[in-house]
């Protein structure tokens, strides 16, 4: 069950958002009445009540917004107890004072908004003994380790527990409390009215992470990365996993670049099974790979560690798979994109613009599938760098427009959102015999695209290596094929609707 936290500064429209959210189909819904500009007035606020509730009233020491008197706010919780609503949240001082009566369940919160103390379970264990129903353990990770703790409280406790950690780093936390049996997560009404640090929407944590379907049997799988709250790889591995039914869930894992080697060893305790792989942890995963495979050592960098037959990890690197599948495909659509009889991509001539970790990935796989691939890049010392440790022609980057080439890359992020006016190869240097493939898919029509179309120039947009670099991994995770075109749409709707930066 998810619970949504709810808090308006006037009861009409806290009554009017609380009819929204049960129409939406919230099943439990926390009334802050410490956001009430004015003293609450239960009576109003339970009237036609069209959810199961829980009565939260939180003082400025818990970062709450109540601004009249401590005897007020008790004896509005005592109110909301006689009125019998389901839950009231006490906090640990004042369980004791505030006595159990008819059927509202107790619970005991503990929050924390500076740390994760270091005793935890003592903590859990004072909390357990304030006579709750259900015990609630909040803290903030200060490191991802922190949720590891957090969880294994959660895990061990007699009572039912809602424990999760609030911030950026403790996200996942939130989803993944259910799989060690939390009765239920909070989650925002409003993505612009956030009650607590690093709180998803209530549609975020039902409709992309599914909460209440996870199980103790539920898989893990995540995204690690730096920032990692724009990723769209959720949304859409998510939606693989209920289009074919299978029981696991996709995280996003903020993992700070100097904490990675150590919180992906401590996140071993909760068994994650797959990660994808991105920004700026791409080399430093090829170290945790025991079984690359090939081409990732080549590339020197991974954007998949999978577990192996032995349990071992493996890592990959399905970007460059994908561009060439994608590639293929343009020029064969019956082929095989990834095992080819002949390879449409042997001999061609390939432009690729930029020389960062994209462009060396693509590139690696062309020189391998036998095109002639030419680099280039506004920092020209980087594409000196890249050509000489493939093996392969240098080009000015005011000369890009007069190389002669059958595939042009864009593996730069110019054109990407919101700078979508900008266009890396002016379109008077397109030629309708070229293919252009841009690697930016926000938006998938970036300017290079729509003029290369004008060009007659064939085209592979970023949306279809990403999906495709997307599917590759879910097969890896799973061992089964990936429902491409459901990964597809959701990608799409997503970046239509949503601003991604
Ligand atoms: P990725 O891993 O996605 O390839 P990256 O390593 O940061 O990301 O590389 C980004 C590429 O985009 C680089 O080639 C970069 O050029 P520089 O090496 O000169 O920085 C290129 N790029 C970014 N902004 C650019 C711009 N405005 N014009 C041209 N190239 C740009």
């Amino acid at each position: 069950m998810i619970c949504v936290s709810l808090g308006r500064t006037r009861h009409k429209m806290m009554i009017a958002e609380h009819q929204q959210l049960a129409q939406k189909g919230a099943q439990l819904v926390e009334l802050r009445l410490d956001w009430l500009g004015n003293p609450p007035d239960l009576g109003r606020l339970l009237k036609d009540k069209p959810t199961p509730v829980v009565i939260t009233c939180r003082r400025s020491q818990d970062k709450g917004l109540w601004k009249f008197g401590e005897d007020q706010r008790q004896t509005l919780l005592r109110s909301a107890i006689v009125a019998g609503v389901d839950y009231v949240d006490l906090e640990e001082d004042i369980a004791g004072t505030i006595r159990r009566y008819g059927s509202t369940k107790r619970i005991i919160s503990y929050h924390n908004f500076d740390e994760t103390p270091a005793n935890l379970a003592e903590i859990h264990q004072r909390l357990a003994s304030r006579d709750p129903d259900v015990v609630k353990l909040v803290t903030t990770a200060k490191v991802p380790e922190d949720n590891i703790r957090l969880l294994e409280v959660v895990k061990n406790a007699k009572v039912p527990t809602v424990g999760f950690c609030m911030g950026d780093l403790g996200v996942w936390s939130r989803i993944l409390c259910r799989k060690y049996g939390a009765p239920f997560t909070y989650a925002t009404f409003s993505a612009q009215r956030t009650m607590a640090p690093g709180q998803l929407t209530f549609e975020e944590t039902r409709d992309v992470f599914h909460f209440d379907q996870i199980n103790a049997e539920t898989q893990v799988f995540g995204v690690v990365a730096d920032p990692v709250a724009h990723s769209l790889s959720p949304l859409i591995h998510n939606a693989a996993f209920l289009a074919q039914g299978v029981n696991a869930v996709y995280l996003p894992f903020r993992i700070p670049r100097e904490r990675f080697e150590h919180s992906l060893k401590a996140l071993e305790a909760l068994d994650i099974r797959g990660y994808s792989v991105t920004l700026p942890h791409k080399v430093a995963a090829l170290e945790l790979a025991q079984t690359k495979i090939s081409p990732t050592a080549e590339i020197g960098a991974l954007n998949t560690l999978f577990r192996g037959a032995a349990g071992e990890w493996c890592g990959a690197n399905t970007d460059c798979d994908a561009a060439l599948a994608s590639l293929r495909l343009s020029f064969d659509p019956a082929g095989d994109p990834l095992h080819p009889q002949t390879d449409p991509l042997n001999g061609k001539r390939v432009l690729i613009l930029g020389a960062g970790g994209v462009s060396r990935a693509i590139a690696t796989g062309l020189i391998r599938a036998g095109a002639a691939v030419t680099i280039t890049n506004r920092t020209k010392s980087k594409a000196a760098d890249l050509a000489q440790s493939l093996g392969c022609v240098l080009a000015g980057w005011e000369n890009r427009g007069a190389v002669g080439t059958d595939i042009l890359i864009n593996c730069t992020s110019v054109g990407m959102h919101p700078k979508v006016d900008e266009t890396p190869f002016q379109q008077h240097w397109l030629d309708e015999a070229m293919t252009v493939f841009d690697t930016v898919y926000t938006p998938e029509r970036t300017l290079l695209i729509a003029q290369a179309r004008e060009r007659g120039c064939k085209v592979v947009t970023g949306v279809d290596m990403f999906v495709r670099q997307a599917a590759r991994q879910y097969e890896y995770f799973t061992g089964r094929s990936a429902p491409v075109e459901v990964m597809r749409d959701t990608l799409k709707k997503a970046i239509s609707v949503v601003k991604v930066t």
